[in-house]
């Protein structure tokens, strides 16, 4: 069966194993031991799948350059949901990277048909002062994707190679979807693919930390990399002899860089019209690292496809899937804390009816949205959280005060995070902010 995965539907996705075996993403925990010091999503599995990631997890572990990007299309309140991202982005860039933050003003004018004005008010209101307060460090980069030429630039050459019967084929659009809807798609791979743009430092692994539902994208911008590059490396079998060798295609190169190419690569090689083939070099990655170099010298992209990260999405408060249509489904950050509170102490639980019952049977924590709130957002030490967990099961921890609990520390969550965003609010001229001209 065929899973479309769409992002701008609502709907949920609830088989995460479908993504596996259908779109190629790897289970996360093949990555995990790599990871110098993962993340609370990475040790608690709220993270569970990812694309490439060992580029950076080595990154991390060898202080080479990589980055982390993401976008927010500026539509409405920013919640816990974006919290989640944001909180990621925050890590990554604790961890080495360089950030990018992208606030998706384009994607929100065409699919939203909000005007500029309102972009820009929602996109530094919700989004910028909520990502700076929970930890979003100056020297990272922030852009509305309309002020910003290199994206906008980049995007326009990206819509060179990919025509609308593959945008079609990812994303459902029809005869009806409208031109600035399909550039938003171009603009949003020209986001992820900036980062590695010779004026922030070329060619570098960047993550793209995501819900599943964002994953199109993520192939488009995936094939889109290697589309766009200078030069091309593959892996072939001579049909005589069946020796692998590698060759290195150059449709658009210049003469002049294939030549400085061969002469570049050790060992045999020889010399084609459009490509070389490399009948002596056994490390394919040192290879792809000499190709890009020249590729970079004579003024070609060479994108390493970026990486991305998966996580679960949070179901809504009262069961089913959170939704910006129900006000009472999900926690804004902006929520007055009290009124946060309110909404713990209204959550649907995995408790039992009766105390009694409680008791003798125990809690079902995997199905209780406030162990959920507890999992994702509210409580940072494991052991803390698997005690919850083991209390809950066995019958001696009961939901009263167990929301209880919980709903103070939302309020004082939310009541500090409101803080830090008047503070953000002070501290927007020291961020790199490119606003819509
Ligand atoms: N499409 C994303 C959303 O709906 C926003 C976005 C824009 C984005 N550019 C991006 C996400 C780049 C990840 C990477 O919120
Ligand atoms: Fe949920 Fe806590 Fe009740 Fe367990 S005791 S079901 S974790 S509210």
């Amino acid at each position: 069966m065929n899973t479309k995965l769409d992002p701008w539907s609502s709907s949920n996705i609830t088989d995460y194993s479908k993504l596996f075996e259908e779109f190629g993403i790897s289970p996360f925990e093949n990555v995990l031991p790599e990871i110098p010091s993962p993340h609370m999503y990475m040790r608690r599995k709220i993270i569970f799948g990812h694309r490439d990631y060992e580029q950076i997890a080595e990154a991390m572990r060898t202080g080479a350059p990589f980055s982390v990007m993401d976008g927010f299309m500026p539509s409405g309140k920013v919640h816990l949901g974006h919290k989640m991202v944001m909180d990621q982005i925050v890590w990554h860039q604790e961890m080495g990277a360089s950030a990018f933050v992208g606030i998706a003003d384009r994607e929100a004018y065409s699919v939203r048909g909000f005007s500029w004005q309102k972009c820009r008010e929602i996109g530094v209101e919700e989004y910028i002062l909520s990502l700076i307060a929970l930890g979003f460090k100056p020297d990272g980069l922030i852009y509305f994707q309309s002020g910003c030429g290199s994206v906008k630039d980049l995007a326009f050459e990206l819509g060179a190679k990919v025509n609308f019967s593959e945008l079609s084929a990812i994303y459902g659009f029809s005869g009806e979807t409208g031109l600035s809807h399909m550039l938003s798609v171009a603009t949003q791979a020209a986001d992820i693919l900036q980062p590695q743009l010779e004026e922030f430092g070329g060619p570098r692994p960047v993550v793209v930390p995501v819900g599943p539902d964002q994953d199109p994208h993520l192939r488009l911008t995936r094939g889109l990399a290697g589309k766009m590059n200078m030069f091309r490396v593959e892996e072939r079998e001579d049909v005589k002899t069946g020796r692998k060798y590698l060759s290195v295609r150059g449709k658009a190169a210049q003469k002049e860089a294939l030549q400085e190419l061969k002469k570049r690569i050790p060992g045999k090689v020889k010399l084609y019209e459009e490509h070389i083939d490399v009948l002596e070099y056994p490390d394919l990655s040192g290879l792809e690292k000499l190709v890009r170099e020249v590729a970079v010298e004579f003024g070609g992209y060479a994108f390493i496809p970026p990486a991305s990260t998966y996580h679960r999405f949070m179901s809504g408060l009262q069961g089913g899937k959170m939704s910006s249509s129900i006000p009472e489904s999900q926690i804004a950050l902006t929520d007055d804390p009290k009124e946060g509170a309110k909404k713990v102490k209204k959550a649907k639980t995995g408790g039992c009816v009766t105390l009694e019952e409680q008791k003798k049977l125990g809690g079902k924590p995997e199905e209780c949205s406030v162990f959920e709130l507890m999992l994702f957002h509210l409580i940072d030490d494991d052991k803390e959280l698997l005690e919850i967990k083991l209390e809950c099961l066995s019958g001696t921890r009961m939901c009263g005060s167990c929301k209880q609990l919980a709903a103070e520390k939302m309020h004082d969550f939310l009541k500090d995070h409101q803080e830090k965003r008047e503070l953000a609010r002070e501290q927007l001229d020291e961020y790199r902010i490119i606003y819509k001209k």
